[in-house]
This record gives C-alpha cells, sequence and structure tokens, in this order.
C-alpha cells in the first residue's frame, strides 16, 4: 500500500487495520461547535485585543483572528494552490517523499527542505521497543518559509505553477499578522514588545494538511490530542474538524469554520517563557466521510540547530512568581517532543520546577 493516505483512500470502503485508533485514544467526532472560543477582530482597538487574547490563552490556548490583513482572495488562492498539489500526478509527489522510510519525522531546522509525509502516533523510541502504531489519516506537505531567501524559494514545488507566487505572499502576509499577534501578547504579560522577535522565533515552516475523505471517522484520527511544540501555529482550516479542550473542565470544543479566519494555536513554548499564563492549546482533529479537508498551519518556532535557551521571561519573575521551568535548551526539548508522545507536556516534564 503506498505511503500517502490520499493516493488509496478513495478506494477503500473500511479503514485497514493500521489506522485504526486504539478505543482508548478514539475522537468523539460529534462535539459541539465551541461558540465561546473567542473570535478576535483586529479591527478594533488595541487594549480590547489584548485583552481577549490573554484571556482566550488561559481559557483555550486557541482564539480566531479576522479582519488580519490577509485578504480574502488571497485565502481562496492558497486553498486552491494546496489542493492543486495535493492532485499533481504521482511522479510529482514523490520528489517530494522520503524512499526508503514509509514514517519519516518533520525535524524543524533552517534549511527544511519542502517535504511530503504521513505521521504516527506511539512513535518508534529510538532506542527500543515501540507501542502499537497507529497512523493519522492525513497527509502532510511542509517547508521553511522564512528567511525567505532566494535559494529556498528555489527549493519550493515549481508545480502548480501559482504555487510560488501565492505562498511566499501568503506566508509574508501571516508573518505581519503573527508578529502583532506576539506583539499584543507580550504587551498583555508586561513584557518588551519584542521579546519573541529573533532568536525565538526565527523558524518559520508551512503545513499543508490534506485529511481524505474517510470510509469511517469513528475510528480514525487526522491527528489525536496533542499540543504543538513551538510558540504559535495559525491555521487556515476551512471545514470544522479542528477541536480543542477547554483549560477549565476539558470539554472538547469544535473550533467553528469562519471564512478567512486565522485560528491562532500557542504552543508549549509560549507557555514556558510566560511562565505559565498562557496555556498551550490542546487540540486534535477529527476526519470526515463527506469530503477532503485541507488546512494550512503556518508555525513559529525558534532556530533549533543553534544553542537557543528557552526559559521563562525573566522580566515575569519575581518571589511571588518563581520560575516553573528550569532553562533548557531548544534542540534537547525538540527531541523530546519528537520521541516522547505518552502525555501533552512530555517534553516539558524534564524541565518543571
Ligand atoms: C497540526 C494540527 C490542525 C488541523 O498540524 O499540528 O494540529 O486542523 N493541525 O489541521
Ligand atoms: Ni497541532
Amino acid at each position: 500500500m503506498a505511503s500517502l493516505i490520499s493516493s488509496w483512500a478513495s478506494q477503500v470502503n473500511t479503514v485497514p487495520e493500521r489506522y485504526v485508533v486504539p478505543s482508548e485514544k478514539r475522537l468523539n467526532i460529534n462535539v459541539p461547535i465551541g461558540k465561546d472560543i473567542p473570535v478576535i477582530d483586529f479591527s478594533l482597538p488595541s487594549e480590547k485585543i489584548v485583552e481577549d487574547i490573554i484571556k482566550a490563552s488561559q481559557e483555550y490556548g486557541v482564539f480566531q483572528v479576522i479582519n488580519h490583513g490577509v485578504s480574502q482572495e488571497l485565502i481562496a488562492d492558497v486553498l486552491k494552490v494546496c489542493e492543486e498539489f495535493y492532485k499533481l500526478p504521482m511522479e510529482e509527489l514523490e520528489k517530494y517523499t522520503e524512499e526508503e522510510e514509509e514514517l519519516s519525522e518533520f525535524e524543524p531546522n533552517l534549511d527544511q527542505k519542502p517535504k511530503l509525509f504521513i505521521e504516527n502516533e506511539y512513535r518508534p523510541k529510538k532506542n527500543g521497543k515501540n507501542d502499537k502504531e497507529v497512523i493519522f489519516w492525513k497527509d502532510t506537505f511542509a517547508h521553511c518559509t522564512h528567511p525567505t531567501k532566494e535559494d529556498r524559494i528555489s527549493s519550493w514545488p515549481e508545480k502548480p505553477e501559482k504555487y510560488r507566487e501565492v505562498i511566499g505572499k501568503y506566508s509574508e502576509g501571516v508573518r505581519k499578522t503573527r508578529l502583532k499577534v506576539l506583539e499584543l501578547m507580550c504587551e498583555g504579560l508586561g513584557l518588551q514588545k519584542d521579546h519573541f522577535a529573533y532568536e525565538l522565533s526565527q523558524i518559520k515552516y508551512l503545513l499543508i494538511n490534506l485529511y481524505p475523505k474517510c470510509p469511517d471517522p469513528t475510528v480514525t484520527a487526522g491527528a489525536v490530542e496533542h499540543t504543538d511544540g513551538g510558540f504559535i501555529n495559525m491555521l487556515l482550516q476551512e471545514l470544522g474538524e479542528l477541536h480543542v479542550r477547554r483549560q477549565k473542565n476539558g470539554q472538547w470544543f469544535a473550533v467553528e469554520p469562519i471564512p478567512s479566519a486565522l485560528v491562532c494555536i500557542n504552543g508549549m513554548l509560549l507557555k514556558v517563557i510566560s511562565n505559565g499564563k498562557l496555556e498551550s492549546g490542546i487540540h486534535r482533529v477529527a476526519t470526515n466521510s463527506v469530503r477532503d479537508r485541507i488546512s494550512v498551519g503556518c508555525l513559529t518556532s525558534p532556530a533549533c540547530n543553534g544553542e537557543c535557551i528557552i526559559e521563562p521571561a525573566r522580566a515575569l519573575l519575581s518571589e511571588t512568581n518563581p520560575p516553573k521551568y528550569k532553562p533548557f535548551s531548544c534542540t534537547e526539548y525538540l527531541k523530546i517532543f519528537f520521541t516522547d508522545t505518552s502525555e501533552f507536556e512530555a517534553a516539558l516534564n524534564p524541565y518543571k520546577l
């Protein structure tokens, strides 16, 4: 069986064994729409926005932004180009898959070349036994988008014809929105507004996820519950299968699909820098039996091939707010993140104080 789910999903009537999630990890696909997951209007005055972002980051670790400056036309072009990408002939797509390895990890580094892969849960432990593997019902295409040096863009797909132009424009637009979000978070936390700029947010990735139409969404997962490893993921989702867990009572809600909104999902590093004041968003993705779903994530991470150290922002610490995490190397943290999925914040456990 070919490795990309989209290459065979439409030909099966039942879910093959390797894609069936064990019962204890299954998703309830009938969760209500989270009407109070905040939708933040960026055309409003910034004091109001700051307050809403901080509140949302505490209640869900997730919020949506509208009127963010990336145009509807551009967003429509992005979704179209992503759809066309996955419809390219297999020989074209195989340029981005790895030959030997059926399952391969996406490991962030500044020179991440475009890569097309499938993802599994219960990742093989490097030194031995591993749990039963379950493969998610999704294909992902990922590459670095920033800094946008010419040589990097030349590694992006030449087909579809408009890919480079559209994705280049989009990632630049999202970068500006993301900088604004991070600045407003700093304001709300009482940090200098450029605290996340430079080293901490040096790498930007684009993740284009395709969740093919699935014969039985009750036994599969687009992604099981998890938190993202970096700072923030700004996600475009045209359908509604993204679920978010409310921090307070553990209830799950579907994020309402709002055309052209960007869903901001806080990553674990934001939790560390804010010394626990901002939560990371616990989320998962269901599959659906009606049509393919595409989502486009823009992730921000520190440069992790250097010696980037992550720690709670010192300006926030005091006798009454002692550090909750000790300083750690981002490289080391990411190694744990990619190999230990035993619990949401497994990668932070060694650093908790
Ligand atoms: C992810 C993720 C959500 C989605 O890529 O980490 O959670 O809706 N994606 O695709
Ligand atoms: Ni995620």
